[in-house]
Order: structure tokens, then C-alpha cells, then sequence
């Protein structure tokens, strides 16, 4: 029989220093007032001196470690979702496999923005389908204020730093990753990128003046684009599997702006109980929304065994899709 995967534990991080709107109302022109009313965000986390990507992750899984009591020899596989790692090579996966001391898993980045975590997910699931692997460290980090340019107000004011960490085991039971639906499109390339530092324009003098190095967006048409993607796969995957938004106990989607998320979740007929918004505290962390989200969920007993789960993302690429989840034991 084909192993199942669950999610067994939980963790997340987000960095002790606090970034309000009216902090930078200071520098740019914006104002807290545009900022919330556009987005939802009143203020965000953002990495301290000599933290990166790594230390965040690094803190959520110890957290499951801490909490599980499991031996990190036991870990077989470390998935990083990330597309800010600390360098271009080794992966940050690498990183936390050494610090934590995970001596037998093999351990990779995998790039797909905001939708990397459920695209790791999906991955864990496969890995645990061949019945090769057994517990598998899914982490979304995303250390976005490295990558935006504090002076273009149009994207500075959306993104956080943070991180979110799950144990995914493999299980017998009706629990854990029911289905999935994941897309890539990528005619969206040029519409949410950033352009310099990488092979097609290495980091020169021209590209940091011409700040290339920094996130690029068309803001309108990626709000578009996130409502339509996450609201289709959404449809999809309840309707495939003979369900309707009443079935949710919760739906955690990516939290890119409070409007998209409000907007997403009108369509889909859901009530504000049944919808994940963190947003105002924690802003877009990109590859960590979810994971984080998921962790304050079950902080916050929001989700029981049993419980039914949406997740649904949208990202660079464009890379987008939805998850369903029967919810099992986790902490
Ligand atoms: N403060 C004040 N004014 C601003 C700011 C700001 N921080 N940013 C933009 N403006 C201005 C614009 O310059 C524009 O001025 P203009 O009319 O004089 O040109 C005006 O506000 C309106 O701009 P719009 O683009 O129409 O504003 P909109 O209501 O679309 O909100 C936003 C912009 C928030 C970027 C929105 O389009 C959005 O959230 N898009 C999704 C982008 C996103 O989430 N990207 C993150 C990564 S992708 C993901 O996670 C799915």
C-alpha cells in the first residue's frame, strides 16, 4: 500500500525586530493609512544583524525538534523552500542539515517563491510514496528585506522576514496529504523577478547602480493573476475530491495582500472563521506564509485530527496550486 504523508509537528520563527508602518512612513513616501487600507500589513518582522535565511530556519525546526524530542539522525530528507538563500551555493538546506546535526538526510533548496512550501509538500509526498524515506523537515524562509529595495514604495512596504518549519512522516492511516493541484506558467516571468545577479545579468557595477539586484513587480497584474490562480485551483481540487467550502474547517492561503486573501475567499464562499489572516503582523514572507501560518494555527487550536485544510499559494514564476489536507495528530 502506498504510504501517506502527514504533517506531525510544527514550528516557526520570526525575527525579534519589528518593522511598522509608521517606521517607514519616515523615509518613504507612503503612509501607515495606504499601506493597511492597500494590503492589510500594519507591520512586519525583519532579520537582525548576521541573521539570514538559515538561522530562521535553523530556529523553527529546532522548535520541532524541541517539541518531537526526535533524534535528528532520524530525519531523512531536509527540504528548503527559499528563494533568498544565504548564497547561491551550498543550499541553505545544506546549512540547517549540518546544524542541526541531521547526519543522515539528504538535504536540497527548492525555488518556486511563494508557492515553494506547498510545492515542497507535494515533494515530501512523493519521497515518502516510494517508501524510501520516513521523516521528512519541510521549511518555508524567505528573507525578503534582502532582496527589496527600501526606496521603491511599491514593494518595500509588502514583504516580512520569517520562517515556518513541518515534520512530514509517513503514515498507514486516512490522515495527512489527501490531494494536490500545482501549476507553472511560465509567461509570468517578467512580471514578478528580480532581474540582476544571476547568470543572465551577473552582479556587476551597472546592475547594482541600475538596482537589478532588487525585487521587480507589475503589482495590478500579479493581484490579478494570485486572485484568479488560488480561487481556480481552489475550485478544482474541492470539486475533484466531491467537496464544497462548508467541508473546510480552515483554509490557509498565502498571505501576499488582505484584499487578495478577502477576495479569494468571497469567491470560494468561505467565512472569516475559516480563513487564516496574519497578515497585519507578519506581512509577506513569500515561501514562509504558509508554514507559519500552519504553525500559528495549531498554536492557536484552530485545527483538530480530523479537521479538513485547504492551502492554496500563488507566486514568481507564476507558480501556483492548492493542497487538501485530512488533518491528523500533530504539535
Ligand atoms: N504608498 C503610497 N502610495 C503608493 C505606494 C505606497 N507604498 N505604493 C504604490 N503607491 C501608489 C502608486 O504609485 C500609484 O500612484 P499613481 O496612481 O500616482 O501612479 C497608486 O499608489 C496606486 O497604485 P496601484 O498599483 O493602483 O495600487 P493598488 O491598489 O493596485 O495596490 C499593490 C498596489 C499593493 C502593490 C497591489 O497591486 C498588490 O498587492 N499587488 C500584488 C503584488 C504582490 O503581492 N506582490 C508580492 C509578491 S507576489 C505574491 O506574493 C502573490
Amino acid at each position: 500500500m502506498t504510504k501517506k504523508a502527514s504533517i506531525t509537528a510544527v514550528g516557526h520563527y520570526l525575527p525579534k525586530r519589528i518593522l511598522s508602518n509608521y517606521e517607514l512612513e519616515k523615509t518613504l513616501d507612503t503612509s501607515h493609512e495606504w499601506i493597511k487600507s492597500r494590503t492589510g500589513i500594519v507591520e512586519r518582522h525583519i532579520v537582525g544583524d548576521n541573521e539570514a535565511t538559515s538561522d530562521m530556519c535553523i530556529n523553527s525546526a529546532q522548535e520541532i525538534l524541541n517539541k518531537t524530542k526526535l533524534n535528528p539522525k532520524e530525519i531523512d530528507v531536509i527540504i528548503v523552500a527559499t528563494v533568498t538563500p544565504d548564497m547561491f551555493f551550498p543550499s541553505t538546506a545544506a546549512l540547517v542539515q549540518n546544524a542541526i546535526d541531521a547526519k543522515n538526510a539528504w538535504a536540497f533548496d527548492l525555488s518556486a517563491a511563494c508557492s515553494g512550501y506547498i510545492f515542497s509538500l507535494e515533494t515530501a509526498a512523493g519521497l515518502i510514496a516510494s517508501s524510501k524515506h520516513q521523516k521528512i523537515l519541510v521549511i518555508g524562509a524567505d528573507t525578503m528585506s534582502s532582496v527589496i529595495d527600501y526606496e521603491d514604495r511599491s514593494t518595500c512596504v509588502l514583504f516580512g522576514d520569517g520562517a515556518g518549519a513541518s515534520l512530514v512522516q509517513a503514515t498507514n492511516g486516512e490522515y495527512g496529504i489527501m490531494d494536490s493541484i500545482l501549476y507553472t506558467d511560465g509567461r509570468g516571468a517578467n512580471k514578478l523577478y528580480i532581474p540582476g545577479g544571476g547568470s543572465h545579468q551577473p552582479t556587476s557595477k551597472k546592475t547594482v547602480d541600475q538596482r537589478l539586484h532588487y525585487v521587480k513587480q507589475d503589482g495590478r497584474e500579479v493581484y490579478k493573476s494570485a486572485v484568479r490562480g488560488m480561487v481556480d485551483a481552489s475550485e478544482i481540487i474541492l470539486k475533484k475530491n466531491g467537496l464544497s467550502a462548508k467541508d473546510l474547517k480552515l483554509f490557509i492561503p498565502h498571505q501576499a495582500n488582505k484584499r487578495i486573501i478577502e477576495a479569494s475567499a468571497k469567491r470560494l464562499g468561505l467565512n472569516k472563521d475559516q480563513v487564516l489572516v496574519n497578515i497585519d503582523k507578519v506581512a509577506n514572507t513569500t515561501a514562509g506564509t504558509i508554514p507559519i501560518g500552519l504553525s500559528e494555527a495549531v498554536l492557536n487550536k484552530r485545527l483538530e485530527k480530523g479537521d479538513l485544510l485547504l492551502l492554496s499559494a500563488f507566486g514568481a514564476g507564476f507558480t501556483w496550486g492548492a493542497m487538501l489536507i485530512r488533518w491528523g495528530k500533530c504539535i
